[in-house]
């Protein structure tokens, strides 16, 4: 785990204006509490509420902004899609991409994800890359035969400049919204063969791979999935809702952390 956690919350589609006012409000009370400094906080809300959220952080420090998605490129005949340009102009930091929600509903592929990684990169936007199973491929036991094939995809156009830019979250789609997190050996199993592929994609380019967990994260098993080798965050869905909630959540992964 790395020495802080690092936890983005997706809001998902959520949210109008007024709650996003009234969750940065009681999260910036809480964060003060804790002093934080780093910038190892992100939010990640709909598109809309980007501008909204970023005004009332009001330049938080530790507290940083992320896009649930981003395109592949900067402008054009793109209906209903935003870019990276655009988002950097809303002082955004990271992007959420490949998230299986935008796989499965959307049709998103490994090699869109790339490009869509790639841009975002080329803005100064570090690329939150999501990778993980379903629940069928879970039984079946080919975990790791879909994770390798899907790093190649999202890792293809990514050059070892951007190697260690790049975050990974493993999310297997199963534990997603479902309330059935996987299990500390689950996700070190994955975590191990997510960190060995990488670092043989990169080689030496790569010295520490960035890598979350997300899936029915919540201020109790955060906990024990911290303290999964390798696993250095979360991305963090249902439970990033509620401001006490996720900073719950954050607090609790922090304790560990602290004495590690
Ligand atoms: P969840 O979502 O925490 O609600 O399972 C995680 C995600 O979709 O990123």
């Amino acid at each position: 785990m790395l020495a802080r956690p690092f936890f983005v919350a997706n809001w998902k589609m959520n949210m109008l204006s007024r709650d996003a006012g009234r969750y940065v409000l009681e999260f910036r009370r809480l964060y003060k509490v804790a002093e934080s400094g780093l910038d190892d906080t992100v939010l990640a809300p709909p598109f809309t509420l980007l501008p909204v959220v970023r005004d009332e952080l009001g330049g938080l420090p530790g507290v940083l902004l992320a896009a649930q998605n981003v395109h592949a490129e900067d402008f054009g005949a793109h209906t209903g899609e935003v870019s990276a340009p655009m988002l950097r102009e809303l002082g955004v930091s990271f992007a959420i991409v490949g998230h299986s929600e935008r796989r499965a509903l959307y049709g998103e592929t490994d090699a869109w994800v790339s490009k869509r990684a790639l841009n975002a990169l080329k803005h100064g936007i570090r690329p939150v890359i999501c990778i993980g199973e379903t629940l069928g491929e879970f039984e079946a036991k080919r975990t790791k035969e879909v994770l390798t094939k899907q790093l190649h995809g999202v890792l293809e156009h990514i050059p070892d400049e951007h190697a260690k830019t790049i975050i990974l979250a493993y999310e297997p789609v199963w534990a997603i919204g479902t309330g059935r997190a996987a299990t500390p050996d689950d996700i070190a199993a994955a975590s191990e063969h997510i960190i060995t592929t990488v670092q043989k994609r990169f080689g030496p380019a790569v010295d520490k791979v960035r890598l979350l967990y997300g899936g029915s994260t919540s201020p109790e098993n955060i906990k024990e999935i911290v303290k999964v080798p390798g696993i250095g965050g979360a991305l963090v869905g249902g439970a990033s809702l509620n401001p006490q909630t996720f900073w719950s959540l954050i607090e609790n992964a922090r304790s560990v952390a602290a004495k590690s």
